[in-house]
Order: structure tokens, then C-alpha cells, then sequence
């Protein structure tokens, strides 16, 4: 039997393996040179002042939203069309969440309808304090218009690209924060690079940055300014508000560092399979992922639609049978239990609800080979026209 092509994959070379080794051989395992050295390679890449490196895009998100104030009383909006993290961050600050539904064509959340929903927002008193719009699939959102908004209204953003590494919006890198006031990274093993487990949280903002640099470590400083009183040495800390440990190692950031290197090669060849997956099966019966214009997605997935949902279980079915590793992102998060039992219902979120019950999210990872890609278009158009 051969093995499942799956649909996302870390691709890790000899250098990547060489520079965890190097770590392994070297005085520090945490807390060393190695997690500075990441934060700036990704700093840099996006343009971006200040890097704070964590163990996952949970916790990037979680002191994000601790950093921005979130707490009892406030309101966090994000989209539907997400995985869990990214509406959980505001209940673990205390604070409520709601959503916005999603475009019909990018699967991003509608700047349209958050427009109106802020609008009725206003009117009620019940403004959000924070909104996380998610770059599904790797296509950036449309941050301008929600900038705008952000304005207007008084919120803050912050950007959960997970997905999202090594895409452009605008011309620029997602990552730089021009829209929003945090931005964060996801490094998990299916993502553009990864580091195992692993996030980082960006901004331009000195002081959210070391907000979140000791919310990240326990609430501790060693940085002299910091302090209450003059320090008592050499070894003195301080701890000056209520932290985490959500620290990244320097094995993974040495991980990190590595693949950043080829974060523009894995990108284009994501890039080149979602244009060869566009041509083979333009003339199906399905909807492919369209693109705005203003972006250029690190295409984390590729997610088809079929016409109808009956279709969609028994195509996914075929698929895995046959060895390829297919899956649905996202099921709507409104419609989870742990949501549904804090007041939401199937419904809220048409748009997202719509969409989730015919997406299918095909292979799409740097190592993926045009025989593999060839057969999962055939095993596609065959499993189609039966169902037809
Ligand atoms: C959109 C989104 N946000 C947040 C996360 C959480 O990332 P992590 O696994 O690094 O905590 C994920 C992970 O799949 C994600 O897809």
C-alpha cells in the first residue's frame, strides 16, 4: 500500500536538521541567542519592529489579545471561518466573542459585513474592543477597508495570520502590522515554516511589544527600567504583572531561522501548485479558490467547493479511501458545542455555515510532485462524474 499523500507538510532539509543539532551541542537549549537570531530574521523579513517569539500561535494570540486589554466586559470579534484558537483567545482573557461572516469569495471575513455589524453595534453600545480577522488559507484580508473601520469605531487588530507567512498584501509583506496593531504567525508543522509547535507575535509598537515579551515569561523583567526600585544585583528579577510560560525554545527557533531562509522558494512553489490544481480543474463542476487582487496568498491550502454537500462527504470519502489525505477547513466555530452552549446557533453565520458543508481542502505542501498532483486531479474528475 502506498503511504496517504497528506494535505499540508513540513518540508525540512539537512541545513534545517544541522542547525537543531547545532543547538543540541551548544550551552543553551531555551532562553539562548537562538530565539533573538529568529525573531529578527522574522522582524525583517516583514518589516516590522519588534518580534516576540512563543511556543504556538495560541499563545501568540492569547497575549495578544492580553496586551491590547481584553478582559471581563469586553467584546472580541473574529470570523466564523477559522480554526478554535482564534475566537478562544478572547474567552481566556474574560472577555465575550462574537463573528463576522465571511465573503462568498475569498472566505476572509467580510469587511462589508462588519461594517454593518459595528454599525448596529454602535447603536446597541456593544462596540468590540478587539477584531482578528483571519487570513484564511493564506490570502490576506481586506485590511485597508478594516483599518478604516478600526478607526472609525475604535477598535484594535490583530491579525491572525497562521496561514499567512511569506504572502504579500498590497505589494507587502503580511506581517507588517500597516493595518493592524499586532500580527501572528503560525509555525506549526502543516504552515508555510515551521518550528514543531511554535508562534510569534509582531508589532511596531514598543510598548505592546514589551507587554507581550513579559506576558510571555511569567511577568518577569530583568530590564533594569522596568523595575519598581533600584535592582539588588546581578541575579534580581522582578515580577511585574501576571505571566505565562509560553516561551519558544532555542530548538525550535534555530528551526525556524533555517527555514526562513527558503520561506520565498516554499511560497512560490505553493504558489505554482495552486495554478497547476486552477488549470487542470477549471472545467469541473466546483468552485476554486479565487483570488482578490490586492493579494498574494502563501496558499496554506487550496480549498475546492462542490455543488452540493452530498456530493462533498462522498467525494471526501473516495479521496481518503484512494490514499489522499483531503480534510475541511474550517467547520464553523459558532457551531461547535462548546459556542453553541454560550448562545450561538446553526444559522448566525450563513456564509460561513454555506460554505463549510461543500469545501473540501486538497493536498498542497512545497514537497507535493506533479505525479502526486496528477493524481489527485484524476481521482477528482473520476470520483466526480460518478457521483454525477
Ligand atoms: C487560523 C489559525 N489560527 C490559530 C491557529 C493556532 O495555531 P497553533 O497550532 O500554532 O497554536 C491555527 C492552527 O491551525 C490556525 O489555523
Amino acid at each position: 500500500m502506498t503511504a496517504m499523500i497528506p494535505y499540508g507538510r513540513q518540508d525540512i532539509s539537512e541545513v534545517d536538521i544541522q542547525a537543531v543539532v547545532d543547538v543540541l551541542r551548544s550551552d543553551y537549549l531555551t532562553q539562548g541567542p537562538a530565539v533573538p537570531a529568529f525573531e529578527k530574521s522574522v522582524a525583517e523579513y516583514c518589516g516590522t519592529q519588534h518580534a516576540v517569539a512563543v511556543n504556538s500561535a495560541t499563545s501568540a494570540l492569547h497575549i495578544a489579545c492580553l496586551a491590547l486589554g481584553a478582559g471581563k466586559g469586553d467584546v472580541v470579534w473574529t470570523s466564523p471561518n477559522t480554526f478554535v484558537a482564534s475566537a478562544n483567545c478572547g474567552l481566556y482573557c474574560g472577555a465575550r466573542v462574537d463573528f463576522v461572516d465571511i465573503d462568498p469569495h475569498t472566505y476572509n471575513m467580510s469587511a462589508q459585513a462588519l461594517e454593518k455589524k459595528l454599525f448596529e453595534a454602535k447603536q446597541q453600545g456593544a462596540l468590540p474592543k478587539i477584531v482578528i480577522p483571519v487570513h484564511f488559507a493564506g490570502q490576506s484580508c481586506e485590511m485597508y477597508k478594516i483599518k478604516v473601520l478600526a478607526d472609525q469605531y475604535n477598535f484594535k487588530i490583530v491579525e491572525d495570520a497562521s496561514h499567512a507567512i511569506g504572502g504579500r498584501y498590497l505589494g507587502e509583506p503580511i506581517g507588517n502590522c500597516r493595518y493592524s496593531d499586532i500580527t501572528i504567525f503560525s509555525f506549526h508543522p502543516v504552515k508555510i515554516i515551521t518550528t514543531g509547535e511554535g508562534g510569534i507575535a509582531l508589532t511596531n509598537d514598543t510598548e505592546l511589544a514589551n507587554r507581550l515579551a513579559l506576558l510571555r515569561s511569567h511577568g518577569i523583567t530583568r530590564d533594569s527600567e522596568q523595575m519598581t526600585h533600584q535592582t539588588d544585583g546581578a541575579w534580581y528579577y522582578q515580577q511585574i504583572g501576571l505571566g505565562y510560560n509560553y516561551r519558544m525554545t532555542d530548538l525550535q527557533a534555530a528551526l525556524g531561522t533555517s527555514q526562513m531562509e527558503r520561506l520565498d522558494e516554499f511560497v512560490l512553489r505553493r504558489q505554482a501548485i495552486a495554478k497547476y490544481y486552477d488549470e487542470m480543474l477549471s472545467n469541473l463542476p466546483i468552485t476554486l479558490p479565487w483570488q482578490h487582487p490586492n493579494s498574494y496568498s502563501a496558499y496554506h491550502l487550496y480549498p475546492i467547493q462542490l455543488k452540493d454537500h452530498l456530493n462533498r462527504r462522498k467525494v471526501f470519502d473516495e479521496l481518503r479511501a484512494a490514499g489522499i489525505g483531503v480534510n475541511v477547513h474550517y467547520i464553523p466555530v459558532h457551531t461547535q458545542p462548546y459556542y453553541r452552549k454560550l448562545g450561538f446557533e446553526i444559522g448566525d453565520f450563513p456564509i460561513a455555515e454555506d460554505y463549510y458543508v461543500n469545501t473540501i481542502s486538497l493536498p498542497i505542501f512545497p514537497a507535493l510532485t506533479k505525479d502526486e498532483q496528477n493524481m489527485v486531479v484524476c481521482l477528482l474528475k473520476q470520483f466526480l462524474e460518478k457521483t454525477h
